[in-house]
Order: structure tokens, then sequence, then C-alpha cells
């Protein structure tokens, strides 16, 4: 989490730091902070919360900062240290000269810290993140340079970094470096942009270099130099980036959440364009580099995602062992990580993730790759870490997602492993091709009913708002739907701060029925198909302890009128598919009550989109 930008150059540097860190908000939003260099000395600017606020604090002197054309920028999601003032970077040495932006953990700090602190150093926040700037500001006293100060320290660091510093005393220049954590240079006519993500950069230039693990870039205002951690000049590999200037525009939609629902319809489209080119014919899935003989060896699949991408990961299971016959484990990256985890050269490694960035997977996936396996990354984000490690890279093409709570890089990717599923299905012919024929027919058609439900929002509003002051939530389903159980309380979760749980129907009985009551709504996701008899009975078992029923199901049937406070009804489609469907109301139901309630929609507290930590 964190993000960090540094702009060298020609241009009002706190212009392109605040547009940089207003894109960069993603990341993290706890507090924020500027350092600007004026030519003599650098002054820091900071704020709790959002970046608004930080805004409010430069708008009023802007002018006057208005001259500096080098500075660095800092949005925060708090790891080591509450997010106060203090805690806000940019953080600086004892005698203020030298100042830093930090994205990352220090893993070593403690014992760091303990060292300076005996060698005269005193610590103003509770951030891991100091120590560095105490530890550079060190090397600098001896080495009177910066890049060397910053190369010498940095060996010294245990963790993930990505790092931006400045000198009171070389006031044309910042110097950058990173190990584990992503950061990319921007490169300009006579000015730079160094950040953790492209569009912070992307209105400047789209020339770019991103940085390698321990490589050191040394920017001026005209100059750019990259060294190893040895001290070996290299050859940055300068990209031209395919990205347009993004325009974080909401379309007229009040919340970012609501737009990227709307936005579903058509990116299942996207998806599928080119991929399905007729019934009879094979599946088009060229994104997967293994040859046939080595789908059809596959004798394993391991998952591996956090989060939303690991509901659709859940889903996949149901599709891939169904299809194709070969057995599926999926994981949260976070446990994988930690455990030994059996693997062959049979073994297909899928690595999923909207932004590429997350922590936990990444390492799982790099853990993988070492073992020999075939890497296959599912990512909105074709240029992130993570797609670098891929040996098959399907890019979801969803675009940017902004809201913290994923919605449509959830779609995204469960359309991605539809296509997977069906696409190993036929190399393998594992399963019926009738059913296979049926299921791409109706994936074609799904954009519409996806349009047809978000065309009829109104009811699912009302319900929405019945239920918004509830304090717990319960969504039952059962079979392929479960994972969107679990998709559908974590959105209200998020968003809502409501504690809302996602059970196997049939698993309520077994404990969590004790907590039924009159104020307690359970929501059952009810698709037609082979366990809709069962999950009806189970509906029946919650409604018997007094709870408040809502059904969201393709069967129109009278009956369930008596059984249920309120239903929703979503157009029929194939049981296999219906998650497709089934989620989107479930989104919606989320954004309504948290709309309701007036919470923070697009960035709920606590959260950063992407969770650049393990
Ligand atoms: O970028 P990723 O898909 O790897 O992110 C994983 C999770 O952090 C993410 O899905 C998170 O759970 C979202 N806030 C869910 O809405």
């Amino acid at each position: 989490m964190c993000g960090i930008v540094g702009y060298i150059g020609y241009r009002s540097a706190i212009d392109v730091l605040l547009n940089g860190l207003t894109k960069l908000e993603y990341r993290g939003y706890d507090s924020s902070g500027i350092a600007l260099h004026n030519g003599k000395h650098i002054d820091t600017y900071k704020a709790v919360g959002k970046l608004s606020n930080l805004k409010d604090i430069i708008n009023p002197i802007k002018s006057e900062l208005d001259k500096s054309t080098v500075g660095i920028g800092h949005i925060r999601w708090a790891t080591h240290g509450a997010p106060t003032t203090i805690n806000a970077h940019p953080h600086t040495c004892n005698c203020g000269k030298l100042v830093l932006v930090h994205n990352g953990i220090i893993e070593n700090y403690q014992e760091l810290k303990e060292k300076l602190e005996k060698e005269g150093c005193v610590f103003k926040s509770q951030t891991d993140t100091e120590t560095v700037a105490h530890l550079i500001a060190k090397e600098y006293g001896k080495l009177h340079n910066l890049t060397e100060a910053v190369r010498v320290a940095t060996e010294k660091i245990e963790g993930a970094y990505a790092l931006c510093v400045m000198h009171q005393d070389e006031p044309d220049t910042i110097v950058a470096t990173k190990r584990n954590a992503p950061l990319v240079v921007g490169i300009g006519e006579n000015e730079f942009v160094v950040a953790s993500d492209v569009p912070a950069i992307i209105d400047y230039t789209n020339k770019a270099m991103y940085l390698e693990d321990n490589q050191i870039v040394t920017l001026t205002k005209n100059s750019m130099k990259l060294i190893d951690k040895d001290n070996h000049e290299l050859k940055g590999k300068i990209e031209v980036l395919p990205w347009e200037p993004v325009a974080l525009s909401k379309m007229g939609y009040k919340h970012f959440m609501m737009k990227e629902i709307h936005e579903q319809p058509s990116i299942i489209r996207n998806l599928l364009s080119g991929k399905i080119t007729g019934l009879n014919e094979p599946l088009n899935l060229s994104e997967v580099k293994l040859d046939k003989d080595a789908v059809k060896d596959l004798n394993r699949i391991q998952i591996v995602a956090c989060g939303t991408s690991l509901h659709a990961a859940m889903v996949a299971k149901y599709i891939i062992e169904d299809f194709c016959n070969i057995a599926v484990d999926v994981e949260p990256s976070s446990e994988y990580i930690y455990r030994k985890t059996v693997t062959d050269k049979n073994t297909l490694v899928i690595g999923v993730s909207q932004s590429g960035e997350t922590a936990d997977t990444i390492t799982a996936v790099r853990q993988s790759k070492e073992k020999g396996s075939h890497i296959l990354i599912i990512t909105n984000r074709p240029d992130s870490t993570m797609a670098r490690y891929a040996d098959s890279l399907i890019s979801v093409c969803a675009g940017i997602e902004v809201s913290v709570a994923a919605t449509k890089s959830y779609m995204a990717q469960l359309v991605a492993f539809y296509l997977l599923a069906i696409y190993i299905a036929e190399i393998k012919n594992s399963a019926d091709k009738e059913l296979l024929k049926r299921l791409k027919k109706e994936l074609i058609v799904l954009p519409e009913k996806a349009e047809e439900i978000l065309s009829q929002e109104t009811p699912i509003k009302k319900i929405a708002h019945k239920y918004a002051n509830s304090k717990n939530f319960i969504y039952i389903a059962r079979g392929i739907n479960f994972p969107t159980a679990l998709e559908g309380a974590l959105k209200l979760k998020e968003i809502s701060y409501i504690n809302a749980t996602g059970y196997t129907a049939g698993e309520l009985k077994h404990g969590p029925i004790a907590m039924l009551d009159e104020t307690l709504p359970v929501l059952s996701i009810m698709m037609k198909g082979k366990v809709y008899d069962k999950i009806l009975s189970n509906s029946e078992e919650a409604k018997a302890r007094n709870a408040k029923m809502i059904a969201l199901t393709n069967v129109t049937d009278d009956n369930l009128k008596d059984l249920f406070d309120d239903i929703i009804t979503i157009p029929e489609t194939d049981e296999y598919l219906s998650p497709i469907l089934a989620i989107i109301p479930l989104q919606l139901i989320a954004y309504y009550i948290a709309e309701f309630l007036g919470k923070d929609v697009d960035q709920p507290r606590n959260l950063a989109k992407s969770v650049t930590v393990e």
C-alpha cells in the first residue's frame, strides 16, 4: 500500500505531485504529504485523512509554492504507527536536510532503530520509514553524495521498499530505488516523474522505465543515471506505455462503484469478443501458452488470490473440476506462501489479481515459479509486477477500477475463468460437447441479461433501504453460488461496515442458525439447478427461526412469496453461469445500503485498493 511520487523538471512540482497523488489515492488515504525543494531548503506539508485535507492546506499558499520544480509526495495506508501528522510522510533525518517517501515495510526496522538511537538519532514518529531517513542521512554525512548514501544504506535494509529521496544540499536531484515494491520512472523532455504506478505519470509522458529490484536511479532535470547495488552503471529498458492519460470520471454517477457496476455488461462483451467465434469452433484463447499436450497432461491446478479475486477463483474450481476433470485447489495467497505446497511439472499455478500488485499473491506466484510450475496470471493490469512472472497472461481489460470495492474486475475474472475452463475442456475433450456449446451460446447473451438486471434497480434499492439498519446479515447459497454468497457479504462488509457473512446453506444448521432471530436478514441465493430445492429447505429452516428472509432467484414461483419477505428475481441462465448474473444484485444491495447509511462508498475506512504489504 501507500503511493509515492517524485517530480523534477520545469513545471510547478506541486501541481504534478498533487495530480499524481490523486491518481494514487487508491493505494491508501490515511494521510498524505509533500516535500518541495525551493533551491535553498526543503519544506514539507502533511495532513491526516483524505488527500483533500492536504489540498486544503496547500491551496491558500499555492502561488508561493509554484516556483518549486523539484519535490516528492506520499499517500499513506498506515502499517507502523497510527495515521497521524507525525507519522505521515515525507520523513526527515534529525537535521531536516534529508527527506524521503516510502512504500513498503522495513522488516528489520527495530534492530536498525535501536542501533541508530544508540548513535544519537532521535525518532519523532512510530514508523518503520523514519529509520531509513536516519540511515541514509548517516551515510550522507560520510559520503556527501545522495546516490551513494542511498546505495550503501539500502544494503542494510530488509523488507520491501520503493523510495524517493531528496537532500537539501543537492537541490537538483531525486534518488529513487525499490525492492519488492513497484516503481516506474516517466521520462519526459527535461523532466522526470517517478511513481508507484503509471496513472501518476501518464499525463506527462508515455515513455517509461520500470525499475528492477535493487536498482537506483538518480534524476536531475535533464539526466537520468541508473546503477545496480554494486554501483555498476546500467542501461535501463525504456518502454512506450500503451496508456492514454486517465481521466478518472464518474460519468454522471454519484460514485465510481456505481459506474463500475454499470460497466459490467460491456466488459463481458469485450472479453468474449474474438474468443467465441462459432459454437462448433474451438474457443480461441491464445493467451494460454501451454501447448496442447501440456494441457492434456495437467493433473492439478492451484489458484492463489486474495479477497474478491479469491471468490472468482472459488467459482473457477467448480467449473474447471466439472468440465476439465482436473483437481483444483484454491487458496488465499497469504496461507499458500507459508506452507509446503505440492506441485510437479504438470501443475498449473494461476495467480488472480485485479491490481497485479497484491504482495501475498506476488509472493505465492514467485515461489511457484521458482519451483518450475507454469504460471498463468489473470489480471486487470498487464503492466503490473505480477504480470511479469507470467508464462501465460490473461488481461481482463476491465479498465481502471477506482472504487476500492471490486465489482467489474470480479466480473471480468469470472468470465476469464469460464473461457479458460471451456478452452481446457475442449482440448482435453473432457466435457459433454452439447454442454459446452450451450454455455458458449448462453455466454454471448449474458451481457443483455446483465443489462436487464441493471435496468431494474428500483426494487433492489427499496429492499436495500428496508434492511439498511440491520446490524448483521447472512448470505446463504450452495454449490457454484457459495462464492457468490461470500462475495456479496464481502461487498456489504467493506462499504457499509455491517457484519455480513456468507455460508453454504447446508452449514447453517451446524452452528450459525443459533444467531437467527427476527432482527437478522438471511439472503438466500437460489438459482435454478440441482441444489435449488436444497436451498429452499434450508431457507425454510431459517424462516422457522423467525429470520427475515430475502430471496435472490431466477425461478418464478408464487409459492416463494409465503417463505420470503422480499424477492429479487433475475433472468434465468444455465446454473453453471449463474454466478455472473447473481452477483450484480448483491453489488447493488451493498451499494445502496452504504449510500443510504452515508458511508464513503468509494474509499471505505481502513482499506486500500492495492494491498502491497504481506
Ligand atoms: O488486486 P487484487 O485483486 O489482488 O486484490 C485482492 C483484494 O485485496 C481485493 O479483492 C479486496 O478484497 C477488494 N477490496 C474487494 O472488494
